[in-house]
């Protein structure tokens, strides 16, 4: 984990970015927005566990949450989620159904504190409004996004993901090289169904994004963005025909552990 720092006013960022050998880093953001009725976004890796709940509690008195948003149920997102449910009594659970249910076969979750929320569902945070959308590209069938009418900010969950040579707070602290690449391999390598889909059909779901046209990025895998809505939805538009992503085989495996010394 990294140090918590504010992205803009009523949003604070808790970091961590995870190594990828030979490669560079993997930022894995949760979010805390201070809305009226406080909204945790994602809740870290399981990894991270003491260090992301001392992290949380720098940012907000957990006690004072009242909405925990998971954008999907995997374990980058949901690495916390026992320990942060426990820590904050008076918060509901928002997820889409699915993922909750997914999630009850590894624990078990109390559904009395559940609120499903599907793509196109809003709930009211007191003084804004929360909208569940589906962002373009997705790991995970249970995905949402946030909207927040007040901050016009999008939480793209997964979406926009980039693994970049090294940490940053700011994806404006990027080459224009070093985005492109970690963009366009990222959507690649964690959404390969990107590349059975027609160009046009895509370009659909990128333009619900641009009528949005949200102020500021929020993603999970990249540092923030701000003003670079279209930039990113660009680049995401060229990669159905760019070359896909083939993962690391056993012989890469065996080159990082010598060049680690793990190998023995
Ligand atoms: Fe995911
Ligand atoms: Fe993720």
């Amino acid at each position: 984990m990294d140090k918590p720092y504010q992205a803009m006013s009523g949003v604070e960022v808790l970091p961590a970015h995870f190594p990828i050998p030979g490669v560079g880093f993997l930022p894995i953001n949760a979010f805390v927005i201070k809305a009226r009725e406080p909204v945790l976004v994602d809740t870290g890796m399981g990894i991270d566990s003491g260090q992301f709940m001392k992290a949380l509690e720098s940012i907000i008195d957990p006690q004072d949450l009242k909405w925990v948003w998971l954008t999907h149920d995997d374990a980058d997102h949901t690495g916390n989620i026992q320990k942060v449910l426990e820590a904050a009594p008076s918060a509901r659970l928002a997820a889409n159904s699915l993922a909750v249910l997914r999630m009850s076969t590894a624990w078990s979750v109390p559904m009395h504190r559940v609120y499903w929320l599907n793509s196109g569902d809003s709930i009211r945070v007191g003084d804004r409004k929360l909208t569940a959308v589906r962002p373009p590209l997705f790991d995970n069938p249970t995905t949402v996004g946030i909207y927040d009418d007040k901050s016009e900010v999008f939480f793209s969950a997964d979406c926009f993901g980039a693994i970049i040579p090294s940490p940053a707070q700011n994806a404006d602290d990027l080459t224009e090289k070093d985005l492109a690449q970690g963009i366009m391999s990222w959507a690649s390598l964690d959404d390969p169904w990107v590349h059975m889909v027609e160009p046009t059909v895509f370009s659909k779901a990128l333009d619900r994004i641009r009528q949005m046209a949200p102020k500021m990025i929020f993603s999970a895998h990249l540092p923030p963005a701000q003003r670079k809505t279209e930039q990113l939805l660009e680049l995401l538009a060229r990669v159905p025909t760019s070359t896909p992503f083939v993962a690391p085989n056993q012989m890469a495996l065996e080159q990082i552990l010598a060049q680690t010394g793990g190998g023995s």
